[in-house]
């Protein structure tokens, strides 16, 4: 057995105990209905028809005190207005589908990746955008938001990255998971616009491991919760997922096992996160995590690491922009659930309805390899 193996076994049986999972209440559901835009007022009937989303409800148990429902928006990447509309369209869309929102959401959380290259004009025009949206408003950044000016203009306009707040019974964690890269751009006397280009792609061969939580960040979390009921909901924003998903995409956080030990008290942890751009669900010891839909386009899933609990989403159109894109609502319901519903603009079905590929079924290690098929010999 390798090193990484064994050290991976090790932190499975740390993980996992038996019986250690998320909240035995815990059900996935797949009430698939479609159901008309909720943007009222100026739309064309075209228009209606091709709004019309899909939900899927994801139910999971909790204790809230009352029902409420907030919304999640994120990784809109937005460019100037006068480089590129199509992205600057389809977050106008989320904002007045979550206005329309009837009753109202009582929060909006906005995930990070606001602008696509940190530009103060791109964040400053993202923040105009949601202005629209009345209810309450709070935000943690992203690596796009962040690495031009260090999170300054972020910073003017958000706030703290890091927060923390109490509503209807469930304890509600803003952390910040892109600030804390390690330094890759001084020696080499990288520009801020270079040091944002590396930060930009999804191959962090330049950037490196930069998603982490810090050390600092873990022991304001530790303390955060130390007056907490271990068996009260705690729902904590990420813009990365805080588990070891595929770490060359920082589909991560470097840091996710430190995170995980001062969490591992609390039974009922719901980690909702953007970055990925896809539908994603893991559970790690008591922690369930949910990736939440881009606005702006899909990921693919990883080459590797997609978690064994993820139903993936459908293959999107690459021609139809506003496939596989959305935003997503999230209920706590009077039976004391909390449903995730990704909103996938234009689809009736987000799963594939068609078999699984029959070359999934055959572990990797059997099967031919792309360029022995392509050139036998
Ligand atoms: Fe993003
Ligand atoms: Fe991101």
């Amino acid at each position: 057995m390798s090193e990484l193996e064994e050290d991976r076994r090790q932190i499975a049986a740390a993980l996992q105990q038996p019986g250690v999972r998320p909240d035995p209440a815990l059900k996935i559901t797949r009430r698939i209905f479609v159901h008309k835009s909720l943007l009222l007022g100026a739309v064309t009937v075209a228009d209606t028809f091709a709004w019309w989303p899909l939900i899927n409800t994801i139910d999971v148990a909790y204790a809230a005190e009352q029902p409420f429902k907030f919304a999640w928006i994120s990784d809109t990447h937005l460019y100037p207005k006068s480089l590129n509309t199509r992205f600057v369209d389809k977050t106008i869309r989320a904002v007045k589908e979550v206005q329309a929102m009837n009753p109202p959401a009582d929060f909006l959380i906005f995930g990070g990746d606001l602008a696509q290259l940190g530009k103060i004009e791109e964040l400053e025009l993202g923040n105009e955008i949601l202005k629209e949206i009345q209810i309450h408003k709070v935000f943690i950044p992203g690596e796009h938001d962040w690495y031009l000016d260090m999170g300054k203009r972020w910073g003017e306009l958000f706030g703290q990255p890091n927060w923390t707040f109490d509503h209807k019974g469930v304890r509600f964690i803003g952390l910040d998971t892109v600030s804390r890269a390690p330094d890759y751009w001084s020696v080499k006397k990288m520009t801020p616009e270079e040091r944002m280009g590396h930060m930009a792609v999804l191959d962090g061969t330049v950037a490196g491991p930069w998603a982490g939580v810090g050390r600092d960040q873990i022991d304001w979390l530790q303390k955060t919760l130390t007056d907490w009921d271990p068996n009260r909901p705690i729902v904590i924003f990420s813009h990365n997922p805080l588990y070891e998903y595929y770490p060359p995409w920082n589909f991560w956080v470097r840091d996710w096992r430190e995170v995980n030990e001062v969490l591992r008290p609390f039974n009922k942890v719901t980690n909702i996160h953007g970055h990925v751009h896809q539908v994603l669900y893991n559970e790690i010891g008591s922690m369930r995590s949910f990736g939440m839909l881009a606005t702006s386009w899909p990921w693919p899933y990883a080459p590797e690491g997609v978690p064994k609990l993820t139903k993936r989403m459908l293959r999107v159109d690459p021609g139809d922009p506003y496939d596989g894109v959305g935003w997503s609502k999230v209920d706590v319901t009077a039976q004391d659930q909390v449903g995730i519903d990704y909103v996938m603009w234009g689809r009736k079905e987000i799963y594939p309805q068609s078999p699984a590929d029959s070359s999934e079924s055959i572990p990797e290690t059997l099967r031919p390899r792309i360029a022995d098929r392509e050139w036998p010999y």
